[in-house]
């Protein structure tokens, strides 16, 4: 299992800096959020933790070692799904098993596990493009789940949702990772999702992104959306994003 740390960092990308000074500690096991207004380098932080990409100044590690390419222990939900539209709903999320050698009776039951467990039971034959944006989008969360990381990545999993969908599948979020020591780093453009979800929100600021104030969020699960606490805890992340009324 895994700690997570981006220690100092900073990205340019050429002349344009992206991040500055980027300080996140994720002890194995946490629920982490970042929240940041659009361009502030959120999914350049997700991809350089992916191992995707480098950080131009400080250091990225999981359990004190660098974090230097990807691994399957790490698994990125990128924020647009990135399923291969010529194969089916089975064959993409089973794909990664299927490199790491699993047997072909064990991938199907696991693929047809995680695939009941996201709403998807009975589209293992369809294509993409015969699935809802929805689907699609939970196709991809299962391909990620299915290979049971240590380390979940998820880039706005759930901005395409529909509104009711997207509860029921934070609910099932919450389900898989309560117990199981993972450690989750979401980001989201929703500041109800990340106080109803997370232990610890970051917030950013615009580009060049920095981190502007981290919360611990100590209400027990599950939380009520509509208590004067949640109302109070997102007030302060507003006013911290600048968007609260003056
Ligand atoms: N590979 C790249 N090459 C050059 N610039 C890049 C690259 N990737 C990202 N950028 C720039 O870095 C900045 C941050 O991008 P990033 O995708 O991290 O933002 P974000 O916070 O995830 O935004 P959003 O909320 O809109 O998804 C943007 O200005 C973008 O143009
Ligand atoms: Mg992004």
């Amino acid at each position: 299992m895994q700690t997570i740390h981006v220690d100092h960092v900073s990205k340019a990308f050429g002349s344009l800096n992206v991040l500055e000074e980027v300080d996140i500690t994720i002890p194995q096991g946490e629920f982490a959020a970042i929240v940041g207004p659009s361009g502030c380098g959120k999914s350049t932080v997700l991809r350089m933790i992916a191992g995707l990409d480098y950080p131009t100044g400080g250091k990225i590690t999981a359990s004190e070692q660098p974090i230097q390419k990807p691994d399957p222990s790490r698994m990125l939900i990128f924020q647009e799904h990135a399923l291969y539209p010529w194969r089916t709903v089975e064959y993409n999320v089973g794909f990664g098993l299927e490199l790491a050698g699993i047997s072909k009776k064990e991938r199907t039951a696991q693929v047809d596990a995680i695939l009941a467990k996201v709403g998807l039971d009975g589209f293992q034959k369809y294509y993409p493009h015969q699935l809802s944006g929805g689907m699609r989008q939970r196709a991809s969360i299962a391909r990620a789940l299915v290979m049971d990381p240590e380390v979940l990545l998820l880039d706005e999993p759930f901005g395409a949702l529909d509104a009711i969908t997207k509860i029921s599948m934070q609910n099932e979020l919450l389900r898989l990772w309560e117990g199981t020591g993972k450690t989750v780093l979401l980001i989201t453009h929703d500041i109800d999702e990340a106080i109803y979800l997370a232990d610890t929100i970051y917030v950013m600021s615009p580009r060049p992104g920095r981190i502007v104030e981290s919360i611990s969020i100590d209400t027990p699960r599950p939380r009520n959306r509509n208590a004067a606490e949640f109302a109070a805890q997102r007030e302060r992340i507003m006013k911290h994003l600048d968007l609260s009324h003056h």
